[in-house]
């Protein structure tokens, strides 16, 4: 009986890992980048992530909305480091859709609490721009995608805190466009990438080595590019991950010194019971 369960537990385990296995040969695992923000005492680079708004900034802006950021937002602590007159100028940089004291509507400079708007005037607009897949926002696209990473990594990743699949695979997808393989028919309006599921992405590559400037002499490469608006992007999508594992700390702190009083406190209550 007891090797009937356990034949039966490890077929389970099987069928859930064979999806995750077929998913592994079509679509390889991006490979993983050394963040500086990943682990219990992870941080963000400020250097890296204004690097990384840069490359938003010069490129990505072109197409891809970002409404969930404020330009004030830029000036918060744990983020770019901006002074908050800095995130002013770069909002006055930006035209945003309001309406005048009539109701009518108008374009304005940006102001430091609007938050960074659509390059097209609509979804539409921009479908048709991108040959009828609109560019998501970047809001929260760093932590909304991820991959099957597949039994047994998902349990270890528990352990170790791996919560860098999102900014793994834009790193990945970034440097992933190659010429198709001759079996696969790239439709029309596809671009083949190695790590985009399905492998024919909509947007054309964004980047090229050299095309963003850094002032801060890093490396102009392709490598770098991707790995600082991947940053950028994680900020983005969780502006408060630094305090939040600050805080995660001194909760584990506090609950060790609360066990050994505990501890303690159980030993001297029942001294006297032998
Ligand atoms: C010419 C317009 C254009 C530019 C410029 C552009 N993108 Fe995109 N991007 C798109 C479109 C269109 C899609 C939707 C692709 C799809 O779903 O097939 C997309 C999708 C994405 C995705 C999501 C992929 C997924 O898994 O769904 C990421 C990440 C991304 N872009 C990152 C970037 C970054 C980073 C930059 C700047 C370096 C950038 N894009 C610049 C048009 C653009």
């Amino acid at each position: 009986m007891k090797r009937f369960i356990l034949a039966l537990t490890l077929a389970g385990f099987a069928a859930a890992a064979t999806p995750a296995l077929a998913q592994e040969h079509d679509t390889p695992h991006p490979p993983r980048v050394k963040w500086t923000f990943s682990g219990p005492f992870g941080k963000f680079d400020q250097a890296q992530l204004q690097r990384g708004f840069k490359i938003y900034r010069e490129v990505c802006a072109n197409c891809h909305s970002m409404s969930m950021v404020a330009f004030r937002n830029l000036a918060d602590a744990g983020g770019p480091g901006y002074s908050e007159a800095q995130a002013s100028v770069v909002a006055s940089e930006y035209k945003i859709k309001d309406l005048d004291e009539t109701g009518q509507p108008i374009e304005r400079a940006g102001r430091a609490a609007d938050y960074f708007p659509s390059p097209f005037a609509n979804e539409l607009a921009a479908k048709a721009a991108n040959g009828g897949t609109a560019p998501p926002d970047f809001s929260t696209l760093a932590k909304a995608r991820t991959y099957e990473r597949g039994f047994p990594w998902f349990v270890f990743d528990i352990f170790t805190q791996y919560q860098e699949q999102g900014p793994d695979y834009i790193a990945a997808l970034l440097q992933g466009y190659v010429d198709a393989p001759k079996d696969f028919q790239v439709p029309p309006g596809g671009h083949y990438n190695t790590y985009f599921p399905g492998h024919s992405i909509a947007m054309p590559p964004p980047l090229q080595a050299g095309q963003v400037t850094f002032d801060d002499g890093s490396p102009q490469t392709m490598d770098q590019y991707a790995k600082d608006i991947a940053s950028f992007m994680m900020w983005a999508a969780e502006p408060h991950l630094v305090a939040r594992k600050r805080l995660g700390f001194q909760v584990m702190i506090f609950l060790i010194v609360f066990a050994g009083l505990t501890y303690f406190t159980k030993k001297k209550v029942w001294s006297a019971v032998h």
